[in-house]
């Protein structure tokens, strides 16, 4: 069975940060979570999280999607290892994973596993022009590692060697767990070295082999907020390649924000500061201009989107929406419609072809089709302690400037004039007027302007 265990339980101080290091985002997800899924799709069917510092955060946020062991106090990655208990008896190839490595590849953990499979450790290496403070590695003449040696353990000469560990690895697991009880603390930090291991198995005969990283900026740990926001960057650089590969226009990429989850479909124009996070859906032949931010967002074919906000809501097919406009909190929009600029739907259905133009508020409502809804129309849904719905029905007209003061219900094809207050249902096919009747007062007006 192949299994992986992922090393959570630091803090990462550096991050000057009270979460845990591993929940920093990259590209809108997890660091932990990106590694979770990641050796899962190179075929890990146990991954085992070892957790510690804030712990519960973790806990709560990947519930279902790893098992965890808990490491406390973190006395060195070789401990961490050991709190891995539900591996300890599991058979086949083990990968044991530096949490903080957001952007490794699937590819990556798959040759591991193959490497592994003629080998009892392995050890994912890098070739860095500035090797700064990670553990060097030092091989014997035929190739093989023969000792892992932390920086701050180095020699002068020692810190001169620019291969490094990357902290992944993959193990034959019984290996892996019969010889963790035989690492010592006896080094600078007084922590269990998990890189110990080369030593111990070199002394049994058992040859250590070494991969060189192919791409030096998948493998960087996360330490602080620089690097984490050149992971992001590498990231966000390597999923929109992708969508681009499968046919999504971008006018800049180095501007387009797209995160891990997304998916997108063929034809789909991505203009500069578009943001898309969670789980965004936006499908083909649909243009989003810029300053558009969509959280999970469903967004059909056809449509075009500009400089709006859409959170946790579906636009349908062929709708133009914007500029301007914010759909939120479980919103709905039928396919042929028009939501114009300073429009905002909260948690609103609004059915096929109809209109919305401009400047309204429409909240807690269920809009029928081929409605038309004037300038500057608001749902009054709230009375300060309870929210009511509105249902306006097919083929009603709202006029402009009309209040619909909630509960209330607009019959099929009914008019509400404009500027109307609507308190009352409105039947089907009638009109409501609800405003004061004009007066107008002869020569007043220039009498007025006289003065
Ligand atoms: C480790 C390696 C080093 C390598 C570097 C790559 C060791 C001894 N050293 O050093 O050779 O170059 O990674 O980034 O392994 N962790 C625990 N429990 C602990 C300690 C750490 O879970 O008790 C986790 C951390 O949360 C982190 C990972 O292990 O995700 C690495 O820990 P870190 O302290 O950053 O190790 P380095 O000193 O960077
Ligand atoms: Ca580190």
């Amino acid at each position: 069975m192949k299994s992986a265990i992922l090393m959570a339980a630091g803090k990462g101080t550096r991050m000057q940060s009270d979460l845990p290091k591993v929940m920093h985002k990259v590209c809108q997800k997890t660091m932990v979570e990106h590694l979770i899924d990641t050796v899962k799709q190179a075929g890990a069917e146990k991954v085992v999280t070892v957790v510690g510092y804030g712990h519960e955060v973790i806990e709560k946020a990947m519930e279902g999607k790893t098992e965890f062991a808990l490491q406390e106090p973190q006395l060195g990655t070789g401990h961490a290892v050991m709190q891995a208990k539900q591996c300890e008896h599991v058979q086949g190839e083990t990968l044991v994973v530096n949490g903080d490595c957001p952007c490794l590849t699937a590819d990556t953990f798959e040759e591991l596993y193959q490497e592994v499979k003629d080998a009892k450790m392995v050890v994912l290496t890098a070739i860095l022009d500035d090797p700064s403070a990670y553990g060097r590695i030092i091989r014997d003449e035929n190739g093989f590692i023969q000792r892992i040696i932390e920086f701050k353990d180095c020699t002068e000469d020692e810190k001169k060697i620019n291969e490094i560990n990357t902290g992944i690895y993959a193990f034959d697991n019984e290996t892996l767990f019969s010889n963790l009880k035989d690492i010592q603390n006896n080094n600078a930090q007084s922590e269990y070295y998990i890189t110990d291991l080369v030593e111990i198995l070199n002394k049994k005969g058992l040859k250590v082999k070494a991969v060189i990283a192919k791409d030096n900026e998948e493998v960087a740990g996360v330490n602080d907020k620089y690097e984490l926001a050149r992971a992001n960057q590498e990231m966000q650089k390597r999923i929109n390649k992708e969508w681009m590969k499968k046919g999504v226009t971008m006018i800049n990429p180095d501007a387009t924000y797209i995160g891990a989850d997304v998916k997108l479909e063929a034809e789909v124009i991505l203009y500069p500061n578009v943001y898309l996070e969670g789980n965004t859906t936006v499908q083909r032949g649909t243009t989003i201009l810029p300053q558009s931010f969509l959280d999970n967002a469903i967004i059909g074919k056809d449509c075009v989107i500009d400089s709006s906000r859409i959170t946790d809501s579906e636009v349908k097919d062929n709708c133009t929406v914007g500029p301007f406009a914010h759909l939120r909190m479980h919103s709905v929009v039928e396919s042929k419609n028009r939501i114009g600029n300073f429009v905002e739907f909260k948690n609103t259905n609004f059915g096929f072809d109809s209109r919305c133009a401009h400047l309204t508020y429409i909240g807690d409502s269920d809009i029928g089709s081929k409605v038309n809804i004037g300038c500057g129309v608001v749902t009054v849904n709230y009375d300060g302690k309870n929210k009511f719905r509105t249902v306006v029905k097919d083929g009603a007209f709202i006029g402009s400037n009309v209040n619909l003061i909630a509960p209330l219900t607009v019959g099929e094809n009914a008019v509400v004039a404009a500027g109307s207050t609507a308190t009352e249902d409105v039947p089907d096919g009638d009109m409501a007027i609800g405003r004061c009747r004009q007066e107008n007062k002869p020569g007043y007006g220039t009498k007025y302007k006289n003065k």
